[in-house]
């Protein structure tokens, strides 16, 4: 399948997006946004893929944000309807059973800054710049950016961030955990290369688990929480993979995982 505003790469068993609009600073319209869910789609879908990567074409941006252009002439039902589209691909994109990374390589503004949170790990380059400028345009942030800054980064940031409107850098985002590594602008790559293929070669049942109780966890109470973590261990002890794993422990070997 080919897109229009995407590019797609698989290698190493790792599924690479690259969102391709440089001239817009790679800005989310809604032809994108609807590319998007269809790649990770068939990215979650496609066995040979363990990780993926999404990051944005060009030197500058990540992603920008919102299509501005585009989102300026909508009407306040079309307007909730884009909010939606945006929020149910961020749903997606946290659900999608595989981990996906993050590769901020620039800005990440509004909606790009909400598509980074949406992803498992965020790993930014030293340059880069994230924040929710909404109210700068007299809007409030549209993809689920004001509820996920506070559950990755507290009340305090969130309300900082989506009401000055001012981004920050990225040594300021590591300190607040916005991102989790941040390296310079040449090793960007390479480094999230490395991590992605590291995350492949392990089995892919026990990272969508812990994807699964990070998520849910999240949300619930502590023992509702610790509850699904235990179903979710003694569940792997159903895989190969766990037998596989602690087979090779033992035997002093390294483990090939079958994801089964
Ligand atoms: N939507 C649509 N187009 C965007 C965009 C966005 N969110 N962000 C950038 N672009 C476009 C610009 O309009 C410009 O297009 P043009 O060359 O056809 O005029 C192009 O991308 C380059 O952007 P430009 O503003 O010239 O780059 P810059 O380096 O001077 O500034 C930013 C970079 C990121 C500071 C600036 O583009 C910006 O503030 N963008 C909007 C950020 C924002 O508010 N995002 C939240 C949206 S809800």
């Amino acid at each position: 399948m080919t897109y229009a505003n995407l590019l797609i790469e698989l290698k190493d068993a790792v599924g690479w997006i690259r969102i391709n609009r440089p001239d817009k600073l790679n800005a989310l319209n809604r032809k994108t946004l609807q590319e998007l869910h269809e790649a990770f789609r068939s990215l979650s879908e496609n066995p040979q893929v363990r990780v993926i990567v999404l990051t944005g074409a060009g030197p500058k941006a990540f992603v920008a944000g919102a299509d501005i252009a585009e989102m300026s002439g909508l009407s306040a039902i079309e307007a909730r309807d884009f909010s939606k589209l945006g929020q149910n691909l961020m749903l997606s994109i946290e659900q999608c059973g595989k981990p996906v990374i993050a590769m901020i390589n620039g800005f990440a503004l509004g909606g790009g800054l909400e598509l980074a949170m949406a992803c498992a790990i965020r790993v930014a380059a030293s340059t880069a710049k994230l924040g929710q400028p909404e109210v700068n345009l007299g809007l409030i942030p549209g993809f689920g950016g004001s509820q996920r800054l506070m559950r990755l980064c507290g009340k305090a940031v969130a309300l900082d961030l989506c009401l000055s409107g001012q981004p920050i850098d990225a040594a300021r985002a590591l300190s607040v955990n916005l991102v989790t590594r941040m390296h310079s602008p040449d090793l960007l790559e390479e480094e999230t290369g490395k991590l992605a293929v590291h995350m492949a070669a392990l089995a892919p049942l026990a990272l969508r688990g812990v994807l699964d109780c990070l998520r849910y966890g999240a949300e619930a109470s502590l023992d509702v929480g610790l509850d699904y973590e235990s179903q979710t261990f003694g569940l792997m002890f159903a895989t190969e993979d766990m037998r596989e794993g602690t087979d090779a422990f033992l035997q002093r070997r390294p483990a090939a995982f079958a994801g089964k």
